[in-house]
């Protein structure tokens, strides 16, 4: 498997694989890769031939006093389990070949509305930094399918929206939340957790689980959130937001709606988590 960090190395390994025929697929990604990361890459083989896979902490989605500088970056470690797997390329790119004319004068892509709620309102300017940097990434692979997480929910809806309204010439294929056995969604995040932290992690599911179950019985969705809220904070969680929203385009849910999600961000200590369940009403 190759590394390459320029644009023009990039473009030229992509122009081959073109020109024989294959089929390209891009997952991006932060780095400090874990299962969840892995498990999209194997995904993408199902729908490619070649699998991309990028490695970028990009600065342009971290607020002001958020984790940028504390972002765990294991680039080596990376790319040791990106061959394990099969990976064909791995782009690497610093800073300076996604913003050549620095951050602030770049081009911003922008999805209002879905980007401004939940964690958009939590994290002013998050879903911007995200959308433009995968529409950047998308336009430097030019891949035939892009593979994400279901772990972040709103961003691959923000993402999904981005290329319908941009008709971004791809489809956008999200995968499946991979957790560890007590639950916990993988995240790189979670490294920052102490012992004791890591034992009250899986708390979060635990309660969108319970939330879960509660709206198929039928339980009012107001008092379903405002449940999970103090459950949160029964296990020593400081909850964020817990919401039950429509899967299609997040709005409000209410009980004629069959294809809901619950959402919620929590911090623990100092460490913000997020995770989500699908609920499916008869
Ligand atoms: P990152 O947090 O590194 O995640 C990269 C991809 O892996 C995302 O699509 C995310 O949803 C997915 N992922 C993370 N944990 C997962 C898990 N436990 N199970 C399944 N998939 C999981 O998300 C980002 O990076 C960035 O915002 C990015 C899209 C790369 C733009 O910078």
């Amino acid at each position: 498997m190759e590394r390459i960090e320029q644009l023009a190395a990039l473009r030229g390994q992509l122009a081959q694989w073109r020109a024989a025929g294959e089929r390209i697929a891009l997952v991006p990604t932060m780095g400090n890769l874990h299962q969840g990361h892995l498990t999209l890459a194997q995904e993408a083989r199902r729908h490619a031939g070649r699998v991309v896979v990028s490695i970028f902490v990009n600065p342009l989605q971290f607020g002001a006093g958020e984790d940028l500088d504390a972002y765990p970056r294991t680039l080596e470690r990376d790319q040791r389990l990106l061959e394990d797997i099969g990976c064909d390329l791995l782009f690497a790119p610093q800073t300076t070949v996604i913003y050549p004319h620095g951050q602030r004068e770049q081009t911003r892509v922008e999805v209002p509305g879905l980007s401004e709620i939940l964690c958009g309102a939590s994290r002013p300017g998050h879903f911007v930094g995200v959308t433009t940097v995968v529409c950047k990434l998308l336009n430097m692979v030019q891949p035939d399918v892009a593979l994400f997480g279901e772990k972040d929910f709103q961003q691959l809806l923000v993402i999904r929206r981005m290329a319908e309204d941009l008709n971004l010439p791809l489809d956008i294929i999200g995968v499946p939340t991979v957790r560890e056995p007590d639950g916990l969604a993988l995240s790189s995040r979670n490294g920052y957790l102490t012992a004791e932290e890591r034992q009250r992690a899986p708390a979060l599911y635990r309660t969108l689980t319970e939330a879960g179950r509660r709206l198929s019985l039928g339980k009012a969705i107001d008092a379903v959130e405002q449940t999970a809220l103090m459950s949160l904070r029964d296990a020593g969680l400081q909850p964020d937001y817990v919401s039950v929203r429509t899967a299609i385009d997040l709005m409000p849910a209410t009980h004629e709606d069959n294809d809901l999600v619950v959402l919620a961000a929590a911090f623990l200590g100092r460490t913000r988590l997020i995770d989500n369940l699908r609920v499916m009403q008869a």
